[in-house]
């Protein structure tokens, strides 16, 4: 492997490790006219690029000027899916609610069927060209949930679909077992003989083993699973070092933050209607909040209160939430600028969202999201001289070249 130096970077934005809490996330320092070195793709050496010496054999990347950011990590995606759902986006901007649509019998039980119906290979195609386009969008690290499935078998075909997809590009993938994402038809007024099904001790002995997933998550909603059905999912899931995750309180408030604090999940997602109480159970937990943005902006709905979260000083992270349901999203620089826009949130405070404290949520900080000498050479080369102009540019692909493992794998060196 090369060495690989970069020059005539006009901002390198040095974001600390996560977690980061959100009274320090404004707080980044810059450094202009720099330049960087990366060897067995870590970050060997940065500093003003008059200090530069160049190691003998290297190829040099000229920044023009760009600004350079960790790679994007979006730590919270249902990427592997099948079919679409715009008749329901039709429907929403008709006046029909997320929860009213679901109970009808639309909502994740469509995706369900689509992705039951397709194999394996065909989930990996499928979620091969979005993940393409999140790479070509300066995305270098991706979380992607089951729960598509609902049966066991379906379920561990959608994680053998990540593990698959992992060998066949470069971005880096994080599964996250899903299974009690609602109650599938055939069990609907039994969730708890479901959830006897997908927590069985055969079933999460293979995910274990076959480091189908690191996190088990699961929705804690009215609609889908109560707090103590949620409690159950997540504390047996943690025998098998499955470390807990929640989509909680999305739409009500049913207590699902607090639980988040109680079975010390390592992250809390959605959170647009979270309480004083919840914030505090999260600060006392050291949890990381994940808002989702993009979310609320696609169904038209109430933001999660970003500034309540920061001022508490909770690390919080941004993600895309990527499903054919309540985010058809897959842009997470689009997201960010929702998060400005929408949740009064500033571009340093977004790009330490999505790089330290994304890697947080997915226990990788200690490796990505930071710019530090011998942290993995995860970089993001933009086409603008500075990262407030980036976010400004609401919705442009400003990246111009990918570096992943010290390899450039968008644009040219
Ligand atoms: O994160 N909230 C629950 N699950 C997904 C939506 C899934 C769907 O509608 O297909 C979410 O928003
Ligand atoms: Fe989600």
């Amino acid at each position: 492997m090369h060495d690989l130096v970069i020059k005539n970077i006009g901002e390198l934005v040095v974001v600390p490790r996560g977690p980061i809490g959100g009274r320090s996330m404004h707080e980044v320092a810059t450094m202009t006219n720099a330049a960087m070195i990366v060897q067995d793709g870590l970050i060997a050496w940065f500093g003003p690029e008059e200090k530069l010496e160049s190691p003998a054999q290297c190829h040099v990347v000229d920044a023009q000027g760009g600004c350079v950011i960790p790679g994007l990590i979006d730590c919270h995606t249902h990427t592997v899916f099948a079919g679409t759902r715009e008749n329901e986006f039709v429907k929403r901007l008709q006046g029909k609610a997320y929860a009213q649509i679901a109970e009808e019998g639309g909502g994740i039980r469509v995706s369900v069927e689509a992705v039951r119906s397709a194999s394996c290979d065909e989930l990996v195609e499928l979620a091969l060209p979005r993940l393409r386009r999140m790479l070509q969008g300066g995305v270098t690290t991706v979380e992607i949930k089951s729960g598509y499935g609902l049966t066991v078998d379906d379920e561990l075909k959608m994680l053998e679909a990540v593990s698959k997809l992992k060998s066949l590009q470069p971005i880096e993938l994080v599964g996250t077992y899903l299974a009690a994402h609602t109650t599938p038809r055939e069990f609907a007024d039994q969730p708890d003989a479901y959830l006897d099904l997908i927590l069985d001790d055969k079933v999460l002995s293979r995910v274990r083993d076959e480091k189908l997933a690191e996190f088990c998550d699961v929705f804690c909603e009215r609609t889908a699973f109560s707090v103590a059905q949620s409690r159950r999912v997540l504390e047996t899931a943690k025998r098998y070092n499955l470390r807990p995750k929640l989509h909680a309180d999305q739409i009500t408030q049913i207590g699902a933050s607090v639980l988040a604090g109680e079975v010390d999940a390592i992250s809390a997602d959605h959170l647009e209607t979270i309480h004083d109480e919840g914030i505090a159970a999260l600060t006392k937990a050291g949890c990381v909040a994940v808002l989702l943005p993009a979310c609320s902006f696609f169904l038209g709905v109430e933001q999660a209160p970003a500034r309540r979260m920061l001022e508490a000083n909770l690390p919080v992270a941004i993600a895309t939430d990527y499903n054919p349901g309540s985010s058809m999203v897959e842009s997470l620089s689009l997201t960010l600028g929702i998060a400005c826009t929408q949740m009064k949130m500033t571009p340093t405070e977004v790009l330490t969202a999505a790089t330290a404290n994304a890697a947080s949520a997915i226990d990788r900080h200690n490796r990505v999201g930071a710019i530090e000498t011998g942290m993995q050479a995860d970089l993001v080369l933009l086409d603008v001289p500075n990262h407030h102009q980036w976010m400004y540019e609401l919705g442009r692909n400003c990246v111009r070249l990918v570096i992943k493992k010290g390899e450039v794998v968008v644009g040219q060196a």
